[in-house]
């Protein structure tokens, strides 16, 4: 079939054509091969224009589009549905954006501005000649949901999908649904029993009739997609498996509990928050004349930062035991006291009211636990007031760290997500889905993300209940179509893609990888790792980039940086840079990949074969990659090749990487600096 390519050329008012020489960028367009119609326009995006582009579709029977305009992160989803309604497939659009690469960044100097613009729009032209039509696929999702975690947060989660009219299946290891609230005394700042919200909470889970419970019960095998989960749940030695659309896990948190320090474990009245709680719940303390409570134990350190509910739960326990025994002594060993918002009057009340004796103490000089003649001894160093101080407390209690549950390590091997070393769930992005994994359909909330209060825990379960009703509400989701596929005849059935997809995207059934395109999220890290070049991806091809390599580096390549950029925070850099209008040197030219997982070793042995004067990768920054490893895989991948290029001869110090957030518009322009200082370009 011919390739019949149609170049709309936006004058943005006068954002690009008060810089840019539109009318000679369009006359050049023409000259490209397989252009047959180019055009001018002064707001493209405007609706009269978009209508335009749909008649010169038909007009002139284009069969390929390229506009030259502002930047896909905002008005990509504009001309795809313009080009779906001019009757074609939307993934045979290529956006090149001259405004926020070109006009912005180099406005004092139109002459250059205009050849870079050129250059954009012959690399926009080269990448979609090549271009094919994608499928978006559709998945239907149905309304039954698996909640993993009987705590306050797995309850509440499935309360308020129970209420949507969703179907819940709460699971719990333990024989009765609570979670650490079961151990727990009083709840701040609502003064509320735990015990008496377990209680409610119970009585409302058994009101509905669409929340199955199932305790003593354990997840044994999760297959499948959203909408599609099979989970093998097991009972007393019974395994049954569940057909349910999505997934909320909510698995709570643990005390890490010290080991050899504070004498804990060898006096029996060195205790933790939680056990202090239990002693509470059941003891009248009346004995008690003097009680240390030590913070910050195993937190705040080189290994893990601020439990974030350690000084709410001290205070909270100090009133606690001021109420049993209004004699008792309570002091409160302390590096910073982290309470926030609407809990701030009601804390510091408490320990004005209680007579909470507070010491602040340092990370190097924690208290120091002993046994002095039979009793317990605290030595420690009072940083207010500059000088050592000894008690000697009947009861010592510490304030621990917290790590996520036991079943940590094995439920996120079964869902394929991740989990730090602590044992808290790694949510997607923790700015822009922090309910979500990755993977769809499976979502997070309260202690299993990390430690929480339990109001805290309410909110972030409702949250993640909601996240998971949208799917179930709508009935489906839909997949991009920019999926990866697999060349047969070149796969020798290593199973490499399948372990380096982060998705779960890559099935091997019998050795043979399957993409699962519902699931598949484009990122191109099986295609880059692939070593026999057996997979490519829809819509980002390796003869489609290569193309566009070529296409920039067709004349000076000497003077040119080559530049792939991450479609998210990389390219959210770029643009932030162009909104900025921060001018930068003319080299650069960008390569637009949805991940730099995408980033193939051969991309970048061409750009060194066609004489490229820098070659830059640039990616967000460590962990917000939005494919979770991608920019891991990306720097693992570079660093290899570097080593071989060094051993080839090959210049290594022309080859950069930049990782960056979306903000980093100041940060893009000085690597551009840096590149054509170093590099004398
Ligand atoms: Fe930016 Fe993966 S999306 S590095």
């Amino acid at each position: 079939m011919e390739i019949r390519v149609g170049v709309f050329v936006c004058d943005c008012g006068t954002n690009i054509g008060g810089v840019v020489d539109v009318s000679d960028v369009v006359e050049y367009a023409k000259t490209l091969s397989d252009v047959v119609f180019a055009d001018e326009g002064r707001w493209i995006c405007s609706v009269d224009y978009l209508n335009k582009i749909k008649e010169y579709v038909k007009e002139h029977d284009l069969n390929r589009v390229v506009v030259a305009c502002c930047t896909p992160r905002t008005h990509e989803p504009t001309f795809k549905s313009t080009v779906k309604e001019a009757g074609l497939n939307p993934y045979l659009l290529e956006f090149v954006s001259i405004r926020e690469q070109s006009s912005w960044v180099h406005k004092s100097d139109p002459k250059k501005a205009t050849e870079k613009a050129k250059d954009l729009v012959r690399m926009g032209v080269a990448k979609a000649r090549l271009l094919e039509p994608a499928e978006e696929t559709r998945v239907s999702v149905g309304k039954d949901c698996v909640v993993i975690g009987g705590g306050i947060s797995g309850m509440t989660s499935a309360l308020a999908l129970a209420d949507s009219g969703f179907d819940v299946k709460l699971i719990e290891k333990n024989n009765e649904i609570g979670g650490i609230l079961c151990q727990a005394d009083k709840i701040a700042p609502f003064e509320a029993q735990a015990s008496e919200i377990v209680a409610d909470r119970k009585k409302q889970i058994e009101e509905r009739n669409n929340i199955e419970v199932y305790t003593g019960s354990e997840i044994q095998d999760v297959k499948g997609y959203v909408g599609n989960y099979k989970v093998m749940i097991e009972k007393e030695g019974e395994k049954n498996e569940h057909d349910v659309s999505t997934i909320i896990v909510a698995t709570g948190m643990r005390e890490l509990e010290p080991e050899g320090q504070f004498q804990y474990k060898k006096s029996p009245n060195v205790v933790t928050q939680l056990q202090l709680e239990n002693m509470l719940k059941s003891q009248d303390l009346k004995d008690l004349k003097e009680v240390a409570i030590i913070n910050c134990v195993n937190s705040r350190n080189d290994m893990r930062g601020c439990c974030n509910v350690g000084c709410l739960i001290s205070i909270k326990n100090a009133k606690a035991l001021k109420e049993k025994n209004e004699n008792a002594k309570i002091y409160l060993f302390y590096r910073d006291l982290n309470i926030r918002g609407p809990e701030v009057p009601y804390f510091k009340e408490i320990i004005e009211k209680y007579d909470i004796k507070l010491v602040r103490i340092s990370e190097d000089k924690m208290p120091e636990v002993f046994e002095d003649d039979g009793r317990l001894a605290l030595k420690t160093h009072d940083i207010l007031l500059g000088r050592e101080l000894t008690f000697n407390p009947d009861l010592i209690v510490l304030t621990t760290a917290f790590q996520g549950d036991a079943t940590v390590e094995k439920l996120k091997g079964l869902l394929k997500v991740s989990a730090n070393d602590d044992g808290f769930f790694q949510e997607a992005h923790i700015k822009l889905r922090p309910l979500d994994f990755a993977s769809d359909g499976i979502y997070l909330g309260g202690c299993a993300r990390s430690p929480k209060s339990a109001r805290e825990s309410i909110e972030e379960a409702m949250g993640a209940a909601m996240r998971a009703a949208i799917p179930m509400k709508r009935g489906y989701v839909e997949a991009e179509g920019i999926v990866a596929d697999i060349d047969y005849e070149k796969c020798n059935e290593c199973g490499l893609c399948a372990k380096n997809c982060a998705f779960g995207a890559i099935e091997l059934m019998d050795k043979r990888p399957e993409v699962i395109k519902a699931i598949c999220k484009g990122c191109g890290t099986c295609a880059a790792e692939c070593p026999k070049d057996a997979i490519d991806i829809i819509h980002f091809t390796e003869e489609q980039i290569l193309a566009q390599v070529e296409a920039a580096l067709e004349e000076e390549p000497q003077d040119k940086i080559l530049a792939f950029c991450c479609h998210w925070c990389a390219l959210g850099a770029v643009d932030m840079a162009g909104v900025g209008r921060s001018e930068y040197p003319f080299n650069i030219r960008i390569i637009r990949v949805m991940c730099v997982g995408r980033v193939d070793k051969s991309f970048i042995m061409k750009a060194y074969e066609l004489g490229a004067g820098g070659i830059l990768v640039a990616g967000c920054e460590f962990p917000t990659c939005h494919y979770i490893t991608g920019n891991y895989k990306c720097k693992d991948r570079i660093e290899k090749l570097k080593k071989k290029l060094e051993k080839d001869g090959k210049d290594t110090d022309k080859l950069w990487i930049v990782w960056l957030s979306a903000a980093d518009g100041p940060k893009f322009v000085k690597t551009v600096k840096d590149m054509v200082d170093n590099l004398n370009l």
